[in-house]
């Protein structure tokens, strides 16, 4: 007896994991276990032999039972000490740092001016950066012996000694996408065209690639007047103020007659800029009435229409609105400087909106 004791209690004692013990205690207590057999030899005892061995053999079983609980009861505890040991999770690690873009302000300032301009009846056009030379000049009465093409510093396509395609450049102004407009369209016509343009210039004030925004309105009776009105209409709206003072000043494009530069009265005081005060001016478009050659090129009767057009500066008018000094910070993509201009973050999930900021 205390030999089966021995056996089956260093069997459960060595039971490394359940079914190694679920496999002991049916060898020891199951149907056909080694126990289970001995108490059926009980019947066959004459009655003093079972009064002796049959309690005894009862705690035998019922110490196996006690010890396989135990045993259970130990592994479940070192398979959840193993579980706490392995899957840890230090949540004293800091935070993985969001990710977080802003839009572009030239992208913003883009949104603002398409914005205030279809409030005015204007829709959006965009035509290639890849121009055809025509359209970028000879449509606009830009010939080819015309010094504006030289004072344009253009990027001509290279080409090919046999090339017969007619020329390419990259687009010095958004002018050629009146022409689009007016071939796709035709009059009446209310249409703004926000784009990239190139010019081979590189200092303080000028970029090689930089933004245009063209106007163009065409109808029976349009006026010097109502240039002036949408343009001031649209500067306050973009300011933000109820009065922005510009300056019309007599000049000369091949595509307008009569032609106006417009400049807008701002301050540079202390280095910073503000519109809308001071004694300086800043130009900010070039305008006019669309020639009629113009008109011509781009399949419009000048005896039966007319029109006004502006192209204007979008970094120029960026800068002014936001006080960014350096035409060339628009290059820079780091965010603390997007930030600091006041450029929010593209929208996050809110649960993140605190970090974003
Ligand atoms: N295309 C001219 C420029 O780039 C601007 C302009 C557009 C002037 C339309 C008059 C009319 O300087």
């Amino acid at each position: 007896m205390d030999d089966l004791r021995g056996k089956w209690l260093r069997a459960v004692a060595e039971a490394d994991d359940d079914s190694a013990l679920e496999a002991v205690r049916v060898a020891a207590l199951g149907k056909k276990g080694e126990i289970s057999a001995q108490m059926r030899e009980l019947g066959r005892m004459t009655p003093e032999e079972r009064q002796e061995a049959g309690p005894r053999l009862n705690a035998l079983k019922d110490e196996i039972n006690a010890a396989i609980a135990a045993k259970r009861a130990a592994l479940a505890d070192a398979a959840l000490e193993e579980r706490l040991r392995t899957e840890w999770l230090d949540v004293t690690l800091p935070a993985r740092p969001q990710r977080v873009g802003t839009v572009h302000p030239i992208s913003q300032v883009t949104e603002e001016v398409t914005a205030i301009f279809a409030d005015m009846g204007f829709s959006v056009a965009e035509g290639p950066q890849v121009e055809s030379d025509w359209h970028n000049f000879d449509a606009l009465n830009i010939p080819g012996h015309h010094p504006a093409r030289a004072e344009m510093d253009t990027f001509y396509m290279a080409r090919a000694q046999d090339d017969t395609r007619p020329p390419h450049v990259l687009r010095t102004h958004t002018s050629p996408v009146q022409i689009r407009a007016m071939e796709m369209a035709g009059a009446p016509l209310r249409v703004i065209c926000p784009g990239r343009v190139y010019r081979a210039d590189y200092d303080q004030t000028h970029t090689p690639m930089f933004h245009q925004v063209e106007g163009l309105a065409i109808d029976r009776d349009i006026s010097m007047a109502n240039l002036k009105w949408v343009l001031e209409e649209f500067v306050k709206a973009f300011f933000e103020v109820d009065e922005v003072e510009l300056r019309f000043r007599a000049s000369h494009f091949p595509f307008t007659e009569p032609s106006a530069e417009v400049d807008i009265r701002c301050s540079w005081e202390g280095g910073t800029l503000k519109v809308g005060e001071g004694d300086d001016w800043l130009e900010i478009l070039g305008s006019g009435m669309v020639h009629p050659k113009v008109l011509m090129a781009g399949n419009i009767d000048p005896a039966a229409w007319q029109g006004f057009a502006f192209g204007m500066g979008i970094d120029r008018i960026a800068m002014l609105k936001y006080g960014i000094p350096d035409l060339r910070a628009f290059f820079e993509s780091d965010l603390r400087w997007l930030r600091h201009y006041g450029f929010a973050a593209l929208d996050v999930p809110t649960l993140h909106r605190g970090l974003s900021r």
